[in-house]
């Protein structure tokens, strides 16, 4: 089984001061942590700092999003070089609010996963249906597409090194979070999917991420589902506490898997 790994997705949001007081203490507070990873994704301006408060804790940084091209005239651009040479391990593609707010396509965020890769950073890759399609029943056929044209020319080594967050839009940011059920059942089909394409061994491999209003309050229960490897947090990942409720719970749940 893949090891979990709990990851705050903060958007746009705290000041510097904020972001600092909060890394300052997940520094603090996860020394020793052990059997998961844990990760945090602040806005660009504030990597450079964050990555110096965490370096050497074993809590991951990693990047929103980056550009699919290595450089160039991009203005208001990041390049995945740039997040590289600041020390950033991770890098969110193809989130929700890209897609949706952005109007990034498949093909786009299949190059970002392609140079991610190519330089050596790690892509949590999300998908994900929007409600509308949940409600006509074209869930499995969206997540399909977007996996498989997400994934497209990949290496099978770069696969199995690949974090699924599968994020229903419905969920993200409303306090309304799928059901253990549904998200399971969609990560299913997703393990499903990842071992008719590059087999079992690879499929194995893949932490697949389950996001979308998760808080301490409905943490275990989604842990405790066979295919949810991890949580991608939103909200109730800038408060201290609440996060660190919820990797002590993911910490928990391996101890004593329900
Ligand atoms: P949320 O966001 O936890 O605030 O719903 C999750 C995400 O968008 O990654």
């Amino acid at each position: 089984m893949p090891r979990p790994f709990i990851v705050g997705n903060w958007k746009m949001n705290l000041s510097l001061q904020e972001a600092r007081i909060l890394a300052t203490a997940l520094r603090k507070r996860l020394v020793g942590v052990e059997g998961v990873d844990v990760g945090v994704c602040p806005a660009f301006v504030f990597l450079m700092e964050i990555c110096s408060i965490l370096k050497g804790s074993g809590i991951f940084v990693g990047a929103q999003n980056m550009h699919w091209e290595r450089k160039g005239a991009f203005t208001g651009e990041v390049s995945g070089e740039m997040l590289k040479e600041i020390g950033c391990t991770h890098v969110i593609l193809g989130h929700s609010e890209r897609r949706h707010v952005f109007g990034e396509i498949d093909q786009v965020i299949n190059a970002k996963l392609r140079l991610a890769f190519a330089l050596g950073l790690r892509p949590i890759f999300c998908l994900g249906e929007k409600p509308e399609e949940r409600e006509s029943g074209r869930t499995f056929q969206v997540v399909d597409r977007q996996l498989k044209a997400g994934l497209e020319g990949l290496e099978i080594e770069e696969v199995s090194l690949l974090t699924i967050a599968y994020e229903p839009v419905w969920a993200i940011g409303t306090g309304k979070n799928a059901t253990p059920a549904q998200a399971e059942e969609v990560h299913s089909y997703i393990r499903g999917l990842l071992k008719k394409a590059y087999g079992e061994e690879v499929s194995s491999q893949v932490r697949i991420q389950y996001g979308g209003s998760v808080t301490p309050q409905n943490t275990a229960e989604l842990l405790a589902q066979p295919e949810i490897n991890g949580l991608l947090v939103g909200g109730a990942s800038l408060k201290e506490e609440t996060f660190l409720k919820i990797v002590s719970m993911a910490m928990e749940q391996l101890r004593s898997p329900i």
